[in-house]
């Protein structure tokens, strides 16, 4: 018989940090497009990422903090605009999104360092991914700062964002306005460096009246 381990982790115990996102898995991987006010373009993955709401349309990401720097360029861009746009990691996107989370200098623009080509957004200034299937404009309502207790903790900050405008590339949206995500391949992130596709896709008939 397998016995059950409990942790407790109310006393900064040994323990890896990473374990959370190996067991919270697969997570999707928002890749936030984000400008400084003098206009220089940062783009990163964040799998402390999901939809909060869909009307109203908002979505989240966390940011821990960084060693280097008192916080992130991504936190400092939206601060400064509040203003980001989210990206659809597709599968073909996968090695370039990986590429985008190097601890580039502020100012360096990770769309060059992988060589991604950048599309124009509608209502904001923040460029999107132009290889992207899917991407959303989004304007910031609040950052909600997650304090440090425990000794080996640092803060963190999550952004939420309303969408304020969504593009999808040609064909994805089908005849009933469902966006096509078996072909769109998002990836996902589990613990560690690993990470999965979504495997074979079923539906399962809701036992409440759904909405739209
Ligand atoms: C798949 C993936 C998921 C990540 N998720 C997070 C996350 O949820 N929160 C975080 O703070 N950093 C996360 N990172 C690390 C950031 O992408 C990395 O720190 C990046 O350099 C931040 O960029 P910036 O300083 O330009 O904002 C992740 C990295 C990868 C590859």
């Amino acid at each position: 018989m397998t016995r059950p381990v409990f942790h407790d982790l109310r006393n900064a115990p040994a323990f890896k940090r990473s374990i959370f996102n190996a067991i919270v898995a697969p997570r999707p991987i928002g890749w936030i497009s984000s400008m400084s006010a003098a206009g220089q373009c940062n783009l990163a993955p964040f799998s402390h990422f999901n939809m909060v709401s869909t009307a109203p349309p908002v979505l989240m990401f966390s940011c821990n903090t960084p060693a280097d720097r008192p916080e992130k360029d991504t936190i400092a861009n939206i601060r400064e605009t509040g203003e980001f746009v989210y990206n659809l990691v597709s599968r073909d996107l996968t090695e370039a999104m990986n590429t985008t989370s190097a601890a580039l200098p502020r100012g360096t623009d990770e769309f060059q360092a992988a060589g991604l080509a950048k599309a124009s957004c509608e209502i904001v200034r923040v460029p999107r991914v132009a290889a992207s299937p899917a991407s959303m404009e989004c304007r910031l309502l609040r950052f909600v700062e997650i304090a440090p207790e425990l000794p080996g903790e640092t803060a963190s900050i999550v952004v939420f964002g309303r969408i304020v405008g969504l593009h999808t590339a040609e064909g994805f949206i089908d005849a009933n306005g469902r966006f096509d995500t078996a072909r769109a391949r998002p990836m996902t992130r589990l613990g560690g460096n690993q990470y999965a596709e979504a495997g074979p896709i079923f539906e399962l008939a809701a036992p409440f009246t759904k909405r739209d």
